[in-house]
C-alpha cells in the first residue's frame, strides 16, 4: 500500500468521524496521525457554521495543539460531567473491537477519555484490522522511571519481550506527556486481552497499558476499493 492511499483512507475515517459531531456536544480528542484529520475537520465544520457550541477534551498535547489550531474550544473533566462522544485511532482492532493503543505514547490519558464517553468511535486505515491483538503490533506500557528495570523483568516472566522506546529526534527514552516512560512488549499471541490488560495493570510501577477491551462502540475503517477512499462501520 503506498503512503499517499494511507494517508487517503485516513483523511477519510477523519471526516467521516467528525460528520459525526452533532451541535452542542463535549467531544474527547484522541491522539495520532489518523484522528488529527478528525480533529481538522470538526474545526473545519465549526468555522463554517454546520456545527457550533463544540467543546473537547484533549487526550494529549497533540489533542491540545491542533484543536488550538483548528478553533475547537476546549474544557477539562473537572468543568463536565460527560463526554458524548470521543473519536480516537488504534494501532489494531480484533474482531471484538478489542484495541491495542498507543502508539504516540497517550494511551492513559486516552484510556480515561474514551471510556468516559457515550459514544467511542474508533478511526483506522484498513491495515489496523487483526484477527488477534499483538500479531503486529508490540503492546505499549506506561511505567513511572523508577519501577522500570522490575516492570520489565515482570513483563518477561507474563511471556513478553520488553523495550523501553527511544526517541525520535530526542536523545533518550520518551518521555510521555505525565513524565513517566513507556515499555513496547512483544507478546507472541494475546489469547485473552481482558485478563492480560488486567495483570499488567496491577503490576506495581505501571500507570497503564495499551489494550482497550470492551470501550470501542463503532469501529470507521478507511479502505481503498477501486482506487478511491471509502469508509466501512464496525458496529
Ligand atoms: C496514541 O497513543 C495512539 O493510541 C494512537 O491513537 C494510535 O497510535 C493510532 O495512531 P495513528 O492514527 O497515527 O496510526
Amino acid at each position: 500500500m503506498s503512503q499517499d492511499a494511507v494517508v487517503l483512507m485516513k483523511q477519510e475515517v477523519g471526516r467521516a468521524a467528525a460528520q459525526r459531531v452533532q451541535s452542542n456536544c463535549i467531544v474527547g480528542l484522541g491522539t495520532g496521525s489518523t484522528t488529527a484529520y478528525a480533529i481538522e475537520y470538526i474545526g473545519e465544520r465549526l468555522a463554517k457554521g454546520e456545527i457550533s457550541n463544540v467543546v473537547g477534551i484533549p487526550t494529549s498535547y497533540q489533542a491540545e495543539v491542533l484543536a488550538r489550531k483548528y478553533g475547537i474550544p476546549l474544557t477539562t473533566l473537572d468543568v463536565v460531567d460527560h463526554i458524548d462522544i470521543a473519536i480516537d485511532g488504534a494501532d489494531e482492532v480484533d474482531p471484538h473491537k478489542n484495541l491495542i493503543k498507543g502508539g504516540g505514547a497517550a494511551h492513559t490519558r486516552e484510556k480515561i477519555v474514551d471510556s468516559l464517553a457515550d459514544l467511542f468511535i474508533v478511526v483506522v486505515d484498513s491495515s489496523k484490522i487483526v484477527e488477534k491483538l499483538g500479531s503486529t503490533f508490540p503492546l505499549p506500557v506506561e511505567v513511572i522511571p523508577m519501577a522500570v528495570t522490575p516492570v520489565m523483568r515482570q513483563l518477561e516472566r507474563l511471556g513478553g519481550k520488553p523495550e523501553l522506546r527511544m526517541g525520535v529526534k530526542k536523545a533518550g527514552p520518551v518521555v510521555t506527556d505525565q513524565g513517566n516512560l513507556v515499555i513496547d512488549v512483544k507478546f507472541d499471541s494475546i489469547d485473552n486481552p481482558a485478563e492480560l490488560e488486567k495483570t499488567i495493570n496491577n503490576i506495581p510501577g505501571v500507570v497503564e497499558n495499551g489494550l482497550f477491551v470492551g470501550l470501542a462502540d463503532v469501529i470507521l475503517v478507511g479502505e481503498i476499493v477501486d482506487g478511491k477512499p471509502r469508509v466501512r462501520e464496525i458496529s
